[in-house]
């Protein structure tokens, strides 16, 4: 009741509004089209009285004239009637004939007023020329009655308004009703979700049994809609780990999927009569391991903890995380001849140094190539044996595995696997010194779907195919098809889980900033960097050694005020480049030291070891400043990482030009670590930044993270392989297969 009076009051007032702002409209109206029939209706009358009119001139019987004037003026319209003789200017009229029309002047051609507003109302003037023989006998004047327009105006003012109000009210009634209506809609609507009924349940009691077909029929069209095109709206979902299981259940049929790759995502360790577990320092287990708890499944990789073979089961498996196992590792067992061939050599040594631009010359030895071909049919063996159907998912992992797709796809035609290169892709020139070049790729195309971090790196690859195999390549949708098999190579960006599981349960960032800083001995009126790498030449820690040492010099003012803290995880030890690289940093680190040392203060806290990732995340939220120097990398996770370890949105990101991370992070001050004064400047500048600053950019990537996490990064991979499943289960039509149908034949 009081939304229909707050309703239909404004409304009334605005239509009385109205009505009274078309009155003049109504009046002028009125008057313009009563003069237009009046004008008709006078030369009508003047065309009918010319004739006798000219008898009775001629006559010069002026009573009759009269007479006749009179009997015409019966007509309650025609007011007056009035005669202007030519030649003696005299004027026979009606008693009613007006003062204000002048006879003489009329007789020599003057107009007559059109409208007169005299006192009994307003009069309609015409007049006409009267003639005979073609000689001007003079002017026959009509007045016509006028008021009668006033009345009709009144009238229809009258009218207008009363519908107006009739509109007002009708409309003012449906609009209410038609509120109420899809109100209680609403509230029914909610009230059904909030019970967990959904919104189609009433219409479900109202369609009859006849409907039923139809609507099945057009529930089956919307979930086949939903789905084609929920792929493409993969930039809308809002992804987390539910999603990506609800993509698994209801994109592909629940299905779990097998991850294949070198490093294991656990490490089962000795210590002492101990066991440790020990997640490994790697972008790709950081990436995967929250993918795997989403989705559980088997995760195959190498076993290469000490301790890796005292707790898994006979068929070698091992159920993790270990505190409440989700998924589970299948250790791949390698004798030292195989890792040293296919690990340290030709993956880390040859592949690794290849991919990335960090001046370190690939090593490429024929026995370390046997060994890598020995160790990728291992772990294409183990793929079949623990799929559990003819057409499992598989995910390939790495440069360690490039022969493995191709191995599995022929082992396992129906199986989808897709391969993520996490490291980047060269251009063809650099690829094609890798003597074995054409048997990588060839293992690589074995895949469904191959992903890299980058456009850039997607586009190099499609070159070197196109440089060095028969293939057919079509840039426009980026697949190569080779051997009948088709291989969609994109981009999938890598991210880091949201919310990070690794802070879960770590305290705010004070607490952290007070625990690191009392670790490290750092001051409270001391500021902080950061690094956290696996003690790899393409980290680039030796130039951010040299860019701290740099902001020393251009900016003595943070000597004593400025520790740059260094978490080394160590790394393919056994490799020479590896262990030079280590002394190298230990050696600056200890020159840099000793250079600015002042009392117990360092400039430089190295710390090479293993450390845990809730650990490295308060080491995040304790920092100033976070450096990523790499000279080349795929993605870097550990600047994304950074990232969404800052609840507290502080924290500078200076990031290396040379990684995937700084095409998604623009709010990073972006840096060429081979640039030792930008470097040091941008330190200098993310020492210095305004906290509004530092907190915008903040903000401003934790958005970015937090949606382009990596469910979506797996999530994307898995949509694109059940679209492309769907399209596999419709055959192909060939023009051959498509046999014209015979006249009047009905084919099966
Ligand atoms: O992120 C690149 C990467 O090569 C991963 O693929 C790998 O797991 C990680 O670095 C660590 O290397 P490794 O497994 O040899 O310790």
């Amino acid at each position: 009741m009081r939304l229909s009076l707050r309703f239909v009051l404004p409304l009334a007032l605005a239509l009385a509004l109205v009505a009274w702002a078309v009155q003049p409209l109504v009046d002028r109206l009125t008057l313009r089209w009563f003069t237009r029939d009046l004008d008709i209706r006078a030369a009508l009358v003047a065309n009918t009285a010319s004739e006798p009119l000219a008898d009775l001139v001629q006559a010069n019987a002026q009573q009759r004239m009269l007479a006749y004037f009179n009997r015409l003026t019966v007509d309650e319209r025609l007011y007056a009637i009035g005669f202007c003789d030519v030649e003696s200017g005299r004027l026979t009229a009606t008693r009613t004939f007006p003062r204000e029309i002048d006879c003489k002047s009329l007789a020599q051609g003057g107009a007559v007023p059109h409208v007169i507003d005299a006192s009994r109302g307003a009069l309609h003037v015409s007049s006409a020329n009267v003639e005979a023989d073609a000689k001007p006998l003079g002017r026959l004047v009509l007045v016509h009655d006028l008021s009668f327009a006033q009345r009709r105006s009144d009238e229809t003012k009258r009218y207008v308004f009363l519908f107006l109000i009739a509109l007002g009210g009708i409309v003012s009634l449906i609009t209410v009703i038609v509120a109420q209506l899809s109100w209680r809609g609403w509230v029914q609507g909610t009230r059904a979700i909030l019970r967990g009924e959904g919104l189609l349940r009433p219409s479900e009691r109202i369609i009859t049994p006849e409907l039923r077909p139809i609507e099945r029929d057009l529930r089956a069209l919307v979930r086949d809609l939903e789905s084609e095109f929920r792929p493409r709206d993969a930039s809308q979902i809002p992804w987390s780990s539910e999603t990506l299981r609800a993509i698994l259940r209801g994109e592909l049929g629940g299905e779990e999927i097998l991850v294949v790759s070198n490093r294991e995502p656990y490490m089962h360790v000795r210590r002492g009569s101990d066991i440790e577990v020990q997640q490994p320092a790697s972008g790709l287990v950081t990436a995967l391991e929250p993918v795997m708890r989403a989705c559980s499944g088997t995760w195959i990789a190498h076993g290469s903890g000490s301790a890796d073979r005292d707790v898994v089961d006979e068929r070698d498996r091992v159920g993790v995380p270990p505190d409440r196992p989700i998924y589970r590792i299948r250790r791949v067992w390698l004798t030292p001849e195989e890792e040293a061939g296919y690990y340290y050599g030709f993956s880390n040594e040859g592949l690794w140094p290849l991919c990335h631009i960090a001046h370190v010359r690939p090593v490429f030895r024929p026995g370390d190539w046997k060994q890598y071909v020995a160790v990728n049919e291992k772990f294409a063996r183990a793929v079949v044996q623990e799929a559990r159907r003819r057409d499992p998912i598989v995910l390939v992992q790495d440069y360690h595995l490039a022969l493995a797709p191709k191995m599995i796809r022929d082992a396992l035609p129906d199986a989808t696997v897709i391969t993520f290169w996490h490291i980047p892709w060269p251009n063809p020139e650099a690829f094609g010194i890798l003597p074995w070049h054409k048997e990588v790729l060839e293992g690589l195309l074995g895949s469904s779907i191959l992903g890299f971090h980058t456009r850039f790196h997607v586009n190099n690859f499609v070159d070197t195919v196109d440089r060095y195999i028969e293939a057919r390549v079509d840039r426009e949708s980026l697949t190569v098809t080779l051997g009948g098999r088709e291989c969609a190579v994109k981009r999938y960006p890598i991210s880091v889980d949201w919310p990070p599981a690794s802070a879960a349960g770590l305290p705010d960032a004070r607490a952290c900033r007070e625990r690191v800083r009392a670790r490290y001995q750092i001051g409270r009126e001391t500021l902080m960097g950061l690094g956290v790498d696996r003690m790899d030449y393409t980290k680039g820690i030796l130039e951010r050694f040299h860019a701290v040492e740099r902001l020393f010099e251009m900016e003595p003012r943070w000597i004593g005020r400025f520790t740059f803290v260094q978490i080394g995880a160590p790394t393919r030890s056994s490799i020479g480049e590896y262990q030079h690289f280590d002394a190298e940093v230990r050696a600056l680190a200890q020159r840099i030291n000793e250079r600015f040392a002042r009392g117990k203060w360092q400039p430089i806290a190295l710390r090479i070891e293993h450390v845990e990732p809730p650990e490295v995340y308060e080491h995040f939220r304790a920092a100033d400043v976070c450096f990523v120097s790499s000279l080349h990398d795929g993605m870097n996770l550990v600047a994304k990482e950074f990232v969404a370890a800052r609840e507290d949105d502080r924290g500078v990101l200076v990031l290396s030009q040379f990684t995937g991370a700084a095409r998604e992070l623009p709010e990073a001050l972006v840096v060429n670590p081979y640039d030792m004064d930008q470097c040091a400047a941008a330190l200098h500048l993310a020492l210095t930044m305004p906290d509004e600053e530092v907190r915008e950019r903040m903000r401003t990537m934790r958005r970015l993270v937090s949606g382009f996490n990596v469910y979506r990064w797996a999530g994307r991979m898995l949509l694109d392989a059940a679209a492309m499943r769907r399209r596999g289960r419709v055959a192909p039509v060939t023009p051959a297969a498509v046999v014209p149908m015979r006249r009047g034949k009905i084919t099966a």
